[in-house]
């Protein structure tokens, strides 16, 4: 029992000191684990003589009693110290001035994407994306463009390769092709993204955006174009009325093709649109080619349909007066926050909702 005395005393100095959470836990294994010193006197009681047993029984009780309350005291007041400390650490000093709030802008491209999208949703067209990265195929040859055809010109196409394999899109029309393979007709959906090519000026930017649409059906004419196209740009512009007419035109994809131009005129040195006789060209379109659809595995003797491409930068800088292209991508902070979006604004246009 002297031996549990000595122990008793040495443990009483050792708590004293400063000790963390796993040092006592090694402490209590020392003393009550499988094979600990406590343990073993517990385990000697049976070879104590029987006069001596009941007195080394119960005093042995007693002092394993203490050493539990010890460290169990132990414990509570590291576990205490613990959350002191971080209170201390954590106060919050509730007198500090808050964190600037910095709401960021939507791109005025962004918004005009949205604004398009929800006004051809409306009338039934859904959403397909394609990536920049494009074949040449997809992007010329499914297209029904010639191989001497002055688009396909290194003055005009980024290429990526030297055998001219894979470029960056000139124009979403690829989308057309990779939907039409991937599904079976009919086919009512646009495209919008990015598009590059190789030019550059106030109104010509290397990367631009452009809306791809593409309504294939059974007995779909150019009737429908024209009634779609209408009505997109009288919804875009926010106007009852716009002057709009079809020039004709070519495209290898299309036939009879033509570029659309919506009537503006200058009032104190600003375009307003709709009225006047001067003319805006602002997106290209035709009835898709019979070989474009052959090319798809669709039967041009029982589907037709149009196709038109609108030029998102050009109608996002006419119906925000923004006269330089190349400002859209200049990343001006400054030029952001004077045309960028509140976030929470719904488009003006999108009617869908509020109607
Ligand atoms: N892809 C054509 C262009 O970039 C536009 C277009 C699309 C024309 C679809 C007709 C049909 O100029």
């Amino acid at each position: 029992m002297s031996d549990l005395k000595k122990i008793k005393n040495e443990l009483f100095l050792k708590l004293k000191s400063k000790l963390n959470l796993s040092e006592v836990n090694q402490i209590k294994s020392d003393l009550f684990g499988k094979n600990g010193l406590v343990s073993l006197q517990f385990k000697k009681i049976g070879t104590i003589a029987e006069t001596e047993r009941k007195k080394f029984a119960s005093e042995l009780n007693v002092i394993k009693n203490e050493l539990q309350d010890l460290i169990n005291l132990k414990i509570k007041e590291i576990e205490n110290e613990e959350i002191k400390e971080k209170l201390q650490k954590e106060k919050i000093d509730i007198t500090l001035p808050e964190r600037p709030f910095v709401r960021g802008k939507i791109h005025p491209v962004s918004q005009t994407i949205d604004e398009i999208s929800s006004i051809f949703s409306e009338i039934g067209f859904s959403v397909e994306e394609g990536p920049d990265v494009e074949s040449e195929y997809n992007n010329f040859t499914a297209l029904n463009t010639p191989d001497n055809h002055p688009a396909r010109d290194m003055h005009d196409t980024f290429y990526l390769d030297e055998k001219k394999e894979r470029l960056l899109r000139t124009h979403t029309s690829p989308v057309q092709i990779r939907t039409m393979l991937k599904d079976k007709p009919p086919f009512k959906i646009i495209a919008p993204g990015r598009t590059y090519r190789s030019d550059s000026d106030q109104t010509h930017a290397p990367m631009f955006h452009q809306v791809e649409g593409l309504h294939i059906d059974k007995d779909i004419n150019m009737g429908h174009l024209k009634g779609c196209l209408n009505h997109f740009v009288k919804e875009f512009f926010e106007l009852d009325k716009i002057k709009m007419r079809f020039r004709p035109s070519h495209f290898p994809f299309t036939e009879p093709s033509a570029e659309v131009d919506i009537g503006y005129e200058m009032k104190d040195d600003k375009i307003v649109i709709g009225e006047g006789d001067q003319w805006l060209e602002i997106l290209g379109c035709g009835m898709v080619h019979p070989n474009v659809l052959r090319n798809v595995k669709v039967d041009p003797t029982k589907f037709q349909g149009y196709a038109f491409g609108i030029g998102i930068d050009r109608l996002a800088m006419l119906k925000y007066g923004i006269n330089d292209l190349r400002a859209f991508f200049d990343c001006d902070y400054r030029w952001l926050n004077h045309f960028g979006f509140d976030p929470l604004d719904v488009p003006t246009n999108y009617r869908g909702l509020s109607r």
